[in-house]
């Protein structure tokens, strides 16, 4: 069976192809490199192109006829997409459109999409349903839910089978060590702290500590990415054996506060890095946390890695090993 990868050489991407390669699947990962990296397609081909040229995607689609798409490229910094809203609109919602043209044209049946938590905004509870209000608070989640939309009609009218992950706060490192995240200015709290651990970043700040959470900071689900790319593999399965196109959660339904994550990431690396408050940043949830309830029951998902310290390890391994 044939997969298409988009974002495929980018951090959660090219788990995935890792992963489907061993499980056997025929794969072709297609990147524009613009935050992906050549090395990190371990697995499978690679062709380096832009969503946005429809030309090449309608050809390498229509050359390789994927039974299955999965959908990972995009642009995925928030405060960017703040400072150039078309930039991510163009990037997210119009490749998105283009992919979905193609697909239309090579007749692919099943289509996987990352979307995000950031649909949800600032959550009116948690944890959080799919059926819960959407309500982006900045662009990139506005780029995610449109495609979303896109993606449902789309899949209506043309009989396309989807399922839609919105992805909770994604870490960790495939175990063998050859991939994992890369970031020189990284603003994700777990890559952040072992930069600062590693002595690349002088400190670590915390935005924010008079949050209503127990110790004042704010609340997250973190999910090891080979539990989220399981979770690809599971609903491509459930959709493939006559499952109904749905969305869902893909977190494990614990948050972490910032300060647990920290006093963690010290116990992991062994090492007492200096940590700052700082001002609360505009538009963070207090809290945020996954209801993976549907994922489970009507898919079956099982995930292996629910271990913070764990995650935290698997990501200072490739932190410390690569040579970049
Ligand atoms: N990392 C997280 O915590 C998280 C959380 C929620 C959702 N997501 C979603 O997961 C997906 C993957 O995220 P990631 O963290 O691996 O980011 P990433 O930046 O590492 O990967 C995205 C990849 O897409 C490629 N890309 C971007 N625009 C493209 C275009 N126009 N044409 C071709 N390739 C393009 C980039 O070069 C990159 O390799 C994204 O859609 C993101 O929105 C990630």
């Amino acid at each position: 069976m044939k997969i298409l990868v988009t974002g495929g050489a980018g951090y959660i991407g090219s788990h995935m192809v890792k992963l489907l390669v061993e499980k056997g699947y025929d794969v072709l990962s297609f990147d524009n490199l613009s935050n992906g990296h050549e090395w990190a397609v371990v697995n499978g081909k690679l062709v380096v192109g832009d969503l946005l040229n429809y030309k090449l995607l309608e050809e390498v689609l229509l050359d390789y006829k994927p039974h299955a798409v999965m959908h990972f490229a995009a642009k995925v910094v928030v405060p960017e997409s703040v400072e150039k809203p078309l930039l991510y609109y163009e990037n997210n919602f119009y490749g998105t459109l283009n992919l979905l043209q193609v697909m239309k044209r090579a007749k692919v049946e099943y289509l996987i999409f990352s979307s995000t938590a950031a649909v949800y905004g600032i959550p009116e509870r948690v944890p959080v349903k799919e059926t819960d209000p959407t309500n982006p608070i900045n662009p990139y989640g506005w780029s995610k839910l449109f495609s979303e939309q896109a993606i449902r009609d789309f899949g209506k009218a043309e009989g396309v089978k989807y399922g839609i992950l919105r992805y909770f706060n994604v870490a960790g490192a495939d175990s063998e060590g050859k991939i994992g995240q890369v970031s020189k200015n990284p603003t994700h709290l777990i890559l952040r702290a072992l930069k600062v651990a590693k002595g690349e970043i002088p400190y670590l700040e915390v935005y924010g500590t008079d949050y209503p959470t127990p110790d004042g900071t704010c609340i997250r689900d973190y999910i090891h990415v080979m539990d989220l790319c399981q979770a690809h593999l599971d609903v491509l399965n459930y959709l493939m054996s006559g499952g109904e196109s749905e969305v869902f959660n893909v977190g494990y339904g614990k948050g972490y506060s910032v300060l647990e994550v920290i006093e963690t990431v010290k116990k992991v690396t062994g090492v007492n890095f200096k940590v700052v408050t700082a001002q609360r940043r505009a538009g963070d949830p207090p809290e945020i946390v996954a209801d993976p309830s549907k994922i489970k029951q009507v898919v079956g998902w099982k995930p292996a890695y629910n271990d913070l310290s764990y995650i935290i390890k698997t990501a200072w391994d490739w932190e410390r090993s690569k040579k970049l």
